[in-house]
């Protein structure tokens, strides 16, 4: 997924405009975005919401609370007592696989839904290639305000390269998807942009987004140009010439990986070669 929108538990009303707005996946949040006092009728609403018919074509899933959280523990049970299915969790403040072990149990049944830990303190950073590589895992998001928090620091590309740089490697390694934390500034589309193409240059695969006028910013920078596509065919085409051997592209030379990242530009794009 490119792009995924966070709705807050509490206004259900807003989910059906968050499915049209072009994300590719859709997260109602039962965690931060809900005060204490409100997460029990939060958690209701969210299972009526998961309960109405809807398009496939957008993913739809939810964040639970920490799953070392009494809160945590019933939002697991109300999924498990509803008879609702949600394509994905997201499960905040992970910091070691168990707690993945014990989602994935709670939500055992034929249409488990996929795991999203989120990754937001250094313990949690620690374990990342464990959470990362865990069963039915699809991708990590990194949840940089709690992790700057975390840290003691700001939210500035500096204080969190480090984290940013090991998540892409955690999540290669594993082969799950990466996402980043939102641009808080939703009316700062310069700066979205700015960060996007940064965070897709060191290995992400996608952004949370928590305004639907980010989505199409997000969208775009993870979907390879005309003319990223082009060269990507031309690499393979003059790989597929030089019959296995090394090759010249523009006097560069096309090396297998080369190859693998005009292959997964492709991929991408959806587009097979
Ligand atoms: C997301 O949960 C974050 O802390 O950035
Ligand atoms: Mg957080």
């Amino acid at each position: 997924m490119r792009s995924l929108l966070f709705v807050p538990g509490t206004r259900p009303d807003r989910i059906t405009k968050a499915l049209a707005s072009g994300a590719d996946a859709v997260c109602i949040d039962l965690e931060d975005a809900v005060a204490p006092d409100d997460k029990a009728p939060a958690r209701e609403m969210v299972m009526q919401a998961l309960a109405q018919p809807r398009e496939p074509a957008t993913r739809l899933g939810f964040r639970i609370n920490p799953v070392r959280t009494a809160n945590g523990l019933a939002d697991l049970a109300a999924y498990g007592e509803s008879n609702v299915a949600a394509d994905f969790v997201m499960i905040p403040k992970a910091a070691h696989p168990v707690e993945l072990e014990i989602v994935a149990g709670a939500l055992e049944g034929p249409d488990r839904p996929h795991l999203w830990p989120i990754i937001e303190s250094a313990k949690g950073l620690s374990r990342a290639y464990a959470i990362a590589a865990a069963p039915y895992v699809q991708g990590l998001l990194f949840g940089g305000a709690d992790f700057a928090a975390d840290l003691g620091t700001g939210m500035e590309w500096e204080p969190l390269f480090h984290a940013r740089g090991s998540l892409a490697a955690a999540a290669a390694a594993a082969g799950v998807e990466l996402l980043d934390v939102p641009h808080l500034d939703v009316n700062d589309d310069e700066g979205l942009a700015a960060s996007t193409r940064r965070a897709r240059a060191i290995g992400f695969t996608g952004r949370a987004c928590i305004h639907p006028r980010q989505i199409a910013g997000v969208n775009a920078a993870f979907t390879p140009s005309e003319a990223e596509i082009e060269q990507a065919r031309q690499v393979l085409a003059a790989f597929r010439q030089s019959q296995g051997g090394a090759a010249l592209l523009d006097g560069k030379l096309i090396e297998l990986p080369v190859i693998r990242a005009a292959e997964r530009t492709l991929a991408a794009a959806g587009l097979k070669e």
